[in-house]
């Protein structure tokens, strides 16, 4: 997703995007590696995940090859800018504090304010951001409840309080931020990153035939199916207003990995009655 929409940004700037993707190439792009294409990306570099022992020397070699490439790049007279796995965490905890502003923003218009807001949790950059918006805009009034869709919630809890540390002191602010603001939930991973769980197609399927919204099935399918299980069990007493993040992802819905799952036999949500 952030592949793809970095490459949509950059032709918005007039400029060349080189990807590194992990993984094997395949021999039929779908999903965002179409759209990659469709979107012109300049030149595609694949990690193969199979020579690597463990995710954590798969995902230094990915950012070691974008470094390689980089220099050849400067070598040849260009200027390239080189974009981590998620982005810098600095970058996407300010962009997102933003998103809680422009949030509020258009809320007040309805004469709404958010109590509580939900959001998926992978790298942990937009939930960071989050919090930070809460903490600028709405004095940590606002609950953030992430929902992890790989790591575990300690680690991702750390980190969160790691990046926030580090945006407040660039901010060059004296933000305190308590423990209970950092709200991360671990139990809707599944089996793994983007493997299907049958509550993700549940929700997916809940929110496409009730309101005719398209979830993902990596990243806000599986927050869904958090909120909805949280929501049953009463996490969220007392709230008002509480705000699903929708932060896109569809095109995982068209990947040749995600798709059979809404195809395949097993547990559906029923469509509207007729
Ligand atoms: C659709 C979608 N939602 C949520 C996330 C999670 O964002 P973060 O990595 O900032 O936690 C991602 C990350 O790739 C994503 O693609």
């Amino acid at each position: 997703n952030h592949v793809r929409l970095t490459i949509a940004c950059a032709n918005r700037l007039g400029l060349r995007t080189v990807a590194v993707l992990r993984g094997e190439k395949p021999e039929v792009p779908t999903g965002n590696l179409l759209l990659d294409h469709i979107l012109g990306v300049a030149e595609i570099h694949w990690v193969d995940p199979k020579d690597y022992a463990t995710r954590e020397e798969l995902v230094r070699a990915t950012e070691a090859r974008a470094e390689e490439l980089a220099e050849e790049l400067r070598r040849r007279g260009e200027v390239p800018y080189v974009i981590p796995n998620g982005c810098k965490p600095l970058h996407s905890a300010i962009a997102y504090a933003g998103c809680v502003l422009e949030l509020l923003e258009q809320m007040r218009v309805l004469n709404l304010a958010p109590d509580v807001i939900v959001t998926a949790c992978g790298t942990a950059g937009t939930q960071t951001g989050l919090i930070l918006g809460s903490l600028l805009f709405a004095q940590g009034q606002i609950r953030v409840v992430g929902i992890s869709v790989s790591g575990k919630a300690e680690n991702l809890r750390a980190r969160i309080r790691r990046n926030l540390e580090e945006a407040i002191s660039f901010l060059g602010l004296k933000l305190s931020v308590p423990e209970e603001l950092i709200e991360v939930y671990d139990g809707y991973v599944g089996p793994g990153y983007a493997v299907p769980t049958p509550e993700m197609r549940r929700a997916v399927e809940l929110l496409a035939r009730k309101e005719g919204i398209l979830l993902d099935p990596v990243y806000t399918g599986k927050a869904m199916a958090g909120l909805l299980d949280l929501a049953e069990k009463g996490a969220f007493k007392g709230a008002e207003t509480l705000v699903f993040l929708h932060t896109g992802g569809v095109p995982a819905l068209f990947s040749e990995a995600q798709a059979p799952v809404f195809y395949s036999s097993g547990e559906t949500f029923p469509g509207p009655a007729v």
